[in-house]
């Protein structure tokens, strides 16, 4: 704790304040003021999102614009964060409002806000789903999609994103766009040094072992590839992982009852703890040592809840 501590103190925020999150100390709660709220809109307001979406170096112009208003503190403090695993998360909000009237025009407001958010920290990579570098999705009460992403009703089991794919997914950004008649459907988060069960798995023959990985059509992801659940250990020997239930292809026995007691000791395990997004948060985890996951939503005919999300690599 005291090296959490130190952290907060050492970056010196200017425009924005930290506080540590009450149910986990190690999640980062960032709150940009009002102030650095109304300097940011002033000075992006010239670009629309489709001016970002077709000019990738506009995304890092309008990161640089908000880095700048904190005097370069934001950039500094949420690296920092991101390298720490220790924390190795934040949840950022803001105070006050843009000058903007809410409608799209505020989300709009917001993707900026998460494209800033997202460039200071690392690259998105380009989203298959969506066909950009952020991926806009609604979860509604009725949903045929065949993986529980916008399924509602039922908990999305804990995991790392990037599972079935070739590209470095060192992080995930998600935020909170819109959300109407909802209750339940929290953010779930265990940081992989407090799943009680780690050692067990980790030091599992299997553990280094590679598995196969695949995706659902709508994903649109159709080669398959293979990496072992604790496929790299960090810069101090500690393991990273990339793990995931449905998309997990076992070929035998030994493979598959591994998973299986992986997924099960995962979803048992009482050291996760809930997360709440307002509309126009967003919550930013190293993907590597942090599982994620959603609770189940209370049903409701008019439920409807947009998200955003953004799945990057660090580039420093
Ligand atoms: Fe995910």
């Amino acid at each position: 704790m005291t090296a959490l501590l130190r952290e907060v103190e050492t970056a010196q925020p200017l425009g924005f304040s930290v506080a540590l999150y009450a149910a986990n100390k190690r999640l980062q709660v960032v709150t940009l003021t009002a102030e650095t709220i109304a300097a940011f809109d002033a000075s992006i307001a010239q670009w629309p999102v489709q001016a970002l979406e077709y000019k990738p170096f506009l995304r890092y112009a309008v990161a640089d614009k908000l880095d700048a208003i904190t005097g370069y503190t934001l950039g500094k403090f949420l690296n920092a964060t991101m390298q720490d695993r220790n924390t190795g998360a934040f949840l950022l909000q803001y105070e006050g409002q843009p000058d903007i009237a809410a409608g799209e025009l505020r989300t709009e407001f917001d993707i900026k806000l998460s494209t800033a958010v997202s460039h200071l920290v690392g690259l998105p990579n380009h989203d298959a789903m969506y066909g950009k570098y952020y991926a806009r999705f609604t979860v509604l009460n009725d949903d045929n999609s065949d993986s529980y992403l916008r399924q509602a009703h039922r908990r999305m089991e804990l995991h790392n994103d990037g599972t079935y794919v070739n590209e470095r997914t060192d992080y995930v950004l998600m935020q909170k766009l819109g959300e109407a008649h909802m209750e339940g459907g929290d953010s779930l988060l265990l940081h992989v040094d407090d799943w009680a069960d780690l050692d067990k798995f980790y030091r599992h023959p299997l553990a280094k072992k590679n598995i196969v990985w695949g995706a659902p059509k709508s994903k649109n992801v159709e080669t398959k590839v293979e990496h072992a659940v604790f496929f790299e250990e960090d810069k101090n020997g500690k393991p990273h992982m990339l793990f995931i239930d449905q998309f997990a292809e076992p070929q035998n026995m030994t493979e598959g009852l591994y998973l299986y007691e992986m997924g099960k000791s995962l979803e048992e395990d009482e050291n996760f703890f809930r997360v709440r997004l307002p509309v126009g948060t967003m919550l930013v985890i190293q993907n590597h040592c942090w599982l994620h996951g959603r609770d189940k939503f209370v049903a409701h005919p008019q439920l409807s809840r947009e998200l955003l999300r953004q799945r990057g690599h660090f580039t420093r």
